[in-house]
């Protein structure tokens, strides 16, 4: 039987996986107060906004649901109760004070290196004393002050392995709102994933801004996911964001011979002219980008691949966008996202001369969605008729259903009993849709499993 928490906590999350993990965190730091996270703001005693500076639409969301969260505040203290409104991540950390100033209803901001920081600044909220912004970088102080407990629900986890990013993209807010590159010690990561695996995760995904530059204690990644791989109970192993300029040999071999390296690969190129490329400062060529391909698919020739793409960068002509497009048709996606170039304030590019039109942004943007969605089709229909390992992870929409993960991330449904979530059975393909796969349990499996 669980407890009714005293504290209702409500925590709603932006932007990227690094985010989706710090707020597990955040709420592993507030539970010994006696907060449980609700999932409805109403009525809440905290609410935090974990948010994403990434782009424009981004940011403003947060503003407007800020605005949804101060009525509910209103209506808490009419009510004689106390709402309390924390905005976190990389909004916190690029905006600061700005955000208390532009909504009076927020009490605390608190930037993605400071939230072992919370309970103090909660503190000091309510007593209306002191500093209620945290926004200084120091990302060893963070993990050392996180609690080591971590309650996790399900069989696939995150964890942060490195944080922070210095390869300056023109156009990227992540270096000033993340700070440098910081990769955690070996051993405090082995702690967390054997952890994660005692409480029955099976699936890790290693998360950093620059994952594959992960260097903690002298390691590389590669060093890092066979250590992990070790673990017993821990099957599955991915990890994102990676940058094509940091992709060792080692761990391009890891994905050759290690079988719980998952053959998918989240590799952003941005952009298939390499004179934008280089206005990006991206450091790699549209040639080094392919070789580096041709190089792990040699190692490893079923990986999926997935990329992040820019469109309407400054200065991209008709020619320079058409290259992208002929990129992805060498390359061929299995998945990819694609954005429409944001103008972000202090980055190199926003002062760039040559700035794109909204309406060519918008167009170059569903042309190249369009040729990555047949790619993505026709790589989810390549599946059909084979028989893979799903890791099946919750149940689906209607009674009788499982869903769960193939090697290539796709979503997998099939019918099925929930004993099997938690594990990994052989499902034939026999349908394919953009999103998802359909398939049915191997008989064999399903008398073993029985
Ligand atoms: N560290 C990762 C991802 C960073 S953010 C990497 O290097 O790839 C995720 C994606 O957002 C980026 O890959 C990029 O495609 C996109 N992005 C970043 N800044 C942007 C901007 N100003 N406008 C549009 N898209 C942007
Ligand atoms: Fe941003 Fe570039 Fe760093 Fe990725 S590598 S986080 S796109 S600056
Ligand atoms: Fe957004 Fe910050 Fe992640 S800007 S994409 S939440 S690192």
């Amino acid at each position: 039987m669980s407890e009714t928490p005293q504290k209702r906590l409500y925590i709603k999350t932006y932007g990227c996986q690094m985010n989706v993990y710090d707020s597990e965190r955040m709420a592993d730091v507030l539970r010994p107060l006696g907060y449980g996270v609700v999932d409805d703001p109403e009525g809440a005693d905290l609410v935090v906004l974990n948010t994403c500076h990434i782009r424009e639409k981004a940011t403003e969301k947060v503003y407007s649901e800020l605005g949804q969260i101060k009525l509910m505040k209103e209506r808490k203290a009419q009510a004689g109760g106390r709402m309390t409104i924390a905005v976190a991540g990389c909004v916190a950390q690029a905006e600061g004070q700005e955000i208390m100033h532009r909504q009076k209803a927020v009490d605390l901001v608190v930037g993605p290196q400071s939230y072992h920081q919370l309970p103090e600044l909660i503190a000091r909220a309510h007593r209306a004393t002191g500093e209620r912004l945290s926004t200084h970088f120091a990302a060893d102080e963070k993990f050392d002050a996180l609690p080591a407990e971590r309650q996790v629900k399900g069989v696939t986890a995150f964890l942060t392995v490195q944080e922070g990013c210095d390869k300056f993209c023109t156009f990227c807010v992540v270096p000033y709102t993340r700070g440098g590159e910081w990769s955690r010690p070996p051993e405090a990561i082995e702690d967390e994933a054997r952890r994660l695996a005692d409480q029955g995760v099976r699936e890790l995904t290693l998360l950093g801004q620059n994952v594959n530059a992960y260097n903690g204690g002298g390691s590389t990644l590669a060093k890092l996911v066979r250590r992990l791989a070790k673990i017993e109970g821990i099957d599955r192993i991915r990890y994102t964001t990676s940058h094509p300029r940091d992709m060792g040999d080692d761990l391009i071999e890891a994905h050759g011979d290690l079988p719980e390296l998952m053959p998918y690969l989240h590799l952003p190129v941005q952009a298939g002219s390499d004179k934008i490329l280089k206005a990006m400062n991206r450091d790699h060529t549209v040639e080094s980008y392919v070789k580096l391909i041709e190089r792990i698919r040699a190692a490893r020739p079923d990986i999926a691949m997935s990329g992040d793409f820019i469109v309407g960068f400054p200065g991209e002509r008709d020619g320079d966008f058409e290259k992208t497009l002929d990129l992805v048709r060498e390359v061929g996606f299995a998945s990819a996202f694609s954005f429409k170039y944001s103008r972000r304030p202090g980055t190199p590019a926003s002062a760039m001369t040559g700035q794109i039109d909204e309406a060519v942004k918008a167009e170059r943007l569903e042309r190249l969605n369009q040729l990555l969605d047949e790619q993505q089709k026709a790589f989810n229909a390549g599946q059909v008729g084979k028989l893979m390992p799903v890791l099946f992870e919750k149940a689906g929409r209607h009674a009788g259903q499982i869903v769960g993960r193939s090697p290539y991330l796709q979503a997998v449904h099939a019918e099925g009993a929930e004993s099997l979530i938690g594990t990994i059975v052989p499902v034939r393909i026999e349908s394919a849709a953009k999103m998802s796969l359909g398939g049915v349990l191997e008989s064999s499996a399903v008398l073993e499993t029985a």
